[in-house]
């Protein structure tokens, strides 16, 4: 399977921190914040990947991340979204890279505790459709919020007033090619992006798709206050954690006194 990092978008919500950088390279404690997409997906067993970026800094993931072999990856590919026009818009460009395959997505501001592998493993043995990951939270109105009946998801609102469940779709999606059909029939929303909800619920209205509860902590670091909070999770216990590894960056500076 593949791995797509969608690290576009101009962070506005981040002004004046995105003013002169792109929001994917601000620190979360002692890494930049796309280390830590890269590394989940690494860590669930996925050693292709292709980073979407946009906006003015996008040389700057070059100088970073390079051929991305340092962190175990087989390659990292480069691509660049133009203007702001959505997750859905950015993971359309992952079309020719996922070859008619199936794609592990994650959003470049998502940072969680442990490791997906297991999701990953159900993904490839379900013969086809998408898998989402929920996760309990006190403000679901900041997110994709599922709706159920009898334990099925029957709709994902996105950002609802009034949340019909307290849990959040996070931004690890998984889907099988028949993705970019979605995208393509998509409208751009109210906000004038096209929505990753949307093509969530395509595939719910078709009933192929299925969801895990995600465990460990989840955060998101688009805003100043989730922003904090993603260093203050990070700082105290690491993430992407697998039992038994060393939580070290993989090329972190020796510190020598
Ligand atoms: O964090 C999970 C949430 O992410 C989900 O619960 C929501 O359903 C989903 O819509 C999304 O909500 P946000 O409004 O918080 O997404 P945001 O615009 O902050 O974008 C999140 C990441 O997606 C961003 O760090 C980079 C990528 N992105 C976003 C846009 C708008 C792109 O690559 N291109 C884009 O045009």
């Amino acid at each position: 399977m593949k791995g797509v990092v969608l690290a576009g978008g101009l962070g506005s919500r981040l002004s004046p921190l995105t003013r002169i950088t792109n929001k994917h390279l601000l620190p979360i404690y002692d890494k930049p914040m796309v280390y830590y997409p890269i590394e989940c997906l690494v860590k669930a067993g996925i050693r292709d990947v292709l980073l979407v970026t946009g906006g003015n800094d996008a040389g700057d993931f070059l100088k970073l991340l390079g051929n991305g072999k340092k962190f175990g990856l087989k390659e990292l590919h480069y691509t660049y979204q133009e203007g702001e026009g959505g997750i859905a818009d950015a993971l359309g460009l992952a079309r020719d890279f996922a070859d008619g395959g199936k794609l592990v997505v994650v959003l470049g501001d998502n940072i969680i505790e442990n490791n997906i592998r297991e999701g990953v493993a159900n993904f490839f043995t379900q013969p086809r459709g998408g898998r989402i990951y929920l996760k309990q939270v006190h403000d679901p109105e900041r997110f994709g919020v599922p709706v159920f009946e009898n334990d099925r998801i029957v709709r994902i609102e996105e950002k609802p007033s009034r949340p019909q469940s307290n849990y959040a779709v996070i931004g690890i999606y998984m889907y099988d090619e028949q993705v970019f059909e979605w995208i393509d029939g998509l409208e751009p929303s109210a906000r004038g992006e096209l929505e990753i909800t949307d093509v969530n619920n395509r595939y719910i209205e078709q009933g192929t798709m299925e969801y895990d509860i995600l465990d460990g902590w989840w955060t998101d670091a688009g805003t100043f206050d989730s922003l904090l909070h993603a260093n203050k999770l990070v700082a105290e216990g690491g993430a992407n954690k697998v039992p038994g590894e060393n939580p070290v960056s993989p090329d972190r500076e020796q510190v020598t006194k």
